[in-house]
């Protein structure tokens, strides 16, 4: 069992508690680092006169393992289509190396570059010639060409970086990790928050090390409540950054609703409501200012083109707003 403790009683949906009672992230000194040094590469060309926006994208679902030799976990709904999906019109719209993205997703959810290769990837994409050397099957070579060279070019370039997590305990750590990274680009950051995040845990404490026995009968579980992170982002990790959240309903009747409290509750800069039923085809853009509908006009056309498009245009907006803000305008 963990040492460290946290200031509250589970139960409770306290910040410190999580972070204090979460077992620490694998490999927390080599990301640190990676993030150090993107940043920083970031930080220079900005201040040789070439501004970069960073956007911080988190995409797909968290997992809440049930044991700490994890064999079963709860997990939330999230393939990562919008995210990864998100992230290459962010590319575009912000125009290429005038953005940089840190990619944080589920490990094994959809990635930035690959939405045209066939699902069965490697099985269909490759053919063993006579002399055993492997090709890329001719029906597959133009996706698979310009997926490969998208996205060594986004890494070469140092536009992209990715970072993968699977638990609620990674996922927040990252978050406050990169955030905090993050906090001295000021307005040119931006966090697109598409991850589908546990709203319930069990804490690493409460959890039985071993595999749950299904011969002691039926489970009875209490799950605690995962603090919502959003607020603890505007105030205290990147507060002049621009943010936007997500916020997914089953019920058509509350979405619009909670959107609006999520975005007085949370102080974010901009919701973006979807209902399971119609997610692909239909998201509410809210902000402050009112309501904007943004539709898919058919199969072959991904809402996300129109939504980043929108988005970057606001990042702008807030860019120029604090500019002015901290000039005295
Ligand atoms: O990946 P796809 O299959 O393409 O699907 C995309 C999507 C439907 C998952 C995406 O569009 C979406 O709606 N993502 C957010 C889903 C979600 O978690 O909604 P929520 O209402 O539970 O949370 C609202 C916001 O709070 C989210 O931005 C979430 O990141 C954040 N959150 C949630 C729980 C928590 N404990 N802390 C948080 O910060």
């Amino acid at each position: 069992m963990d040492s460290k403790k946290g200031s509250k009683a589970p139960g409770s949906p306290d910040v410190e508690y999580f972070f204090n009672s979460a077992p620490p992230l694998k490999g927390r000194v080599q990301t640190s680092q990676k993030l150090k040094e993107f940043v920083e590469k970031i930080v220079r060309s900005s201040e040789s006169g070439r501004p970069i926006r960073v956007v911080c994208v988190t995409s797909g679902g968290t997992t809440v393992p049930l044991e700490q030799r994890c064999v079963r976990y709860i997990d939330n709904f999230s393939s990562g289509y919008r995210g990864a999906t998100s992230t290459e019109y962010s590319c575009f719209f912000y125009k290429n190396g005038c953005v940089s993205i840190i990619f944080s997703n589920f490990r094994g959810s959809c990635q930035p570059y690959c939405r045209y290769l066939p699902h069965d990837s490697f099985l269909e994409l490759f053919d063993i010639a006579e002399d055993s050397t492997i090709k890329v099957c001719e029906s597959h070579d133009t996706v698979v060409k310009r997926s490969i060279k998208d996205y060594r070019k986004a890494v070469e370039e140092g536009l992209l970086l990715k970072i993968p997590f699977t638990t609620i305990f990674e996922y927040l750590q990252i978050l406050q990790m990169v955030a905090t990274s993050m906090n001295c680009l000021k307005s040119l950051g931006m966090f697109y928050l598409a991850a589908a995040v546990s709203d319930f845990y069990v804490p690493w404490e409460n959890m039985v090390e071993h595999k749950i026995q299904s011969t002691e009968g039926p489970l009875d579980m209490r799950l605690t409540q995962v603090p919502k992170m959003l607020s603890v982002l505007r105030k205290d990790w990147a507060p002049s950054a621009f943010c936007i959240s997500f916020k997914l309903e089953t019920d058509p009747d509350i979405l619009l609703q909670k959107a609006d409290m999520a975005m007085q509750k949370y102080s974010m800069h901009i919701v973006v409501a979807n209902e399971l039923a119609n997610y692909k085809k239909e998201v509410t853009v809210v902000t402050s200012r009112g309501k904007t509908k943004v539709c898919s006009h058919g199969k072959d056309h991904d809402l996300e083109a129109e939504l980043v498009d929108l988005l970057v245009d606001r990042h702008f907006e807030h860019i120029k707003k604090c500019g002015s803000e901290a000039n005295g305008a």
